[in-house]
């Protein structure tokens, strides 16, 4: 890969910048100065410093954020905050974006990463991965909802949806629910409860594939996924 590539992508600036910074010197290979912009390194064997320091280089980011309610699950937005204006520049310049969408109003688990392949995969709606809910519905969810959801049920447009695993927590003149659904049509859960006659007012995800939310996160706090994490969504097959 050309050297000035590969500092542009992890945030030397533009390409233009990182060839007056290769210019001034500042940038070793192998402890050997290179000002040539096109020259090209392998930043796996060789060891890569600017100003003495040396740079880690890496494609590919993968964050999970337990997303708070309030902001929109975009790229960026002319009005409203998204979920990409809360992360540090340092993530920021691998220009990650939201894997699947949250509602404003929804919070929790939320990959971010600028792995398209990675997205590809757990958003084809052919991979049906699993996506697990944690909900505070108004009015009383019963089992004849858990028959319902577990059937398929028709939204207000008539779509179908796939069969949902409906697991009720506590019910009463509010219920605690879980929700486990293999689609992501808009708004589908808030919809599933309106093709029950009952409202959702509080809305989580927990889990995305085998990916689950650290509860330890406070909202809109991030990190990256461990190791362990990403092994296992890299390597996630769903049904
Ligand atoms: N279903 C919804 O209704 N909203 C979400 O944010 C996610 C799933």
């Amino acid at each position: 890969m050309r050297i000035d590539k590969m500092l542009a992508n992890i945030g030397f600036g533009t390409r233009k910048e990182v060839k007056k910074l290769l210019k001034t010197g500042a940038v070793k290979v192998d402890g050997v100065t290179v000002k040539d912009a096109k020259q090209h390194v392998d930043p796996e064997q060789q060891v890569i410093m600017v100003h003495g320091e040396e740079v880690e280089y890496r494609e590919f980011i993968y964050l999970m954020m337990n997303k708070p309610q309030g902001l929109l699950s975009a790229t960026e937005d002319d009005r409203q905050e998204t979920v990409l204006d809360i992360l540090e520049e340092e993530d920021r310049v691998f220009a990650p974006f939201p894997v699947g969408r949250l509602d404003k109003d929804t919070e929790g688990l939320l990959l971010i990463t600028n792995d398209g392949q990675l997205a590809h995969r757990l958003l084809s709606p052919k991979k049906h991965v699993p996506k697990t809910y944690f909900a505070v519905i108004k009015g009383e969810v019963t089992e004849a909802d858990v028959v319902a959801f577990r059937e398929g049920v028709t939204l207000e447009d008539g779509y179908e949806t796939k069969p949902g695993e409906l697991e009720i927590i506590k019910s009463g003149l509010t219920s605690d629910i879980k929700l486990t659904i293999t689609e992501g049509k808009f708004h589908q859960v808030k919809r599933m409860f309106e093709a029950v006659d009952k409202k959702v007012i509080y809305l989580k995800r927990l889990t995305m594939g085998n990916l689950q939310l650290d509860e330890t996160l406070e909202l809109g706090e991030y990190r990256e996924l461990t190791d362990e994490e990403l092994e296992g969504l890299l390597n996630y097959q769903s049904e």
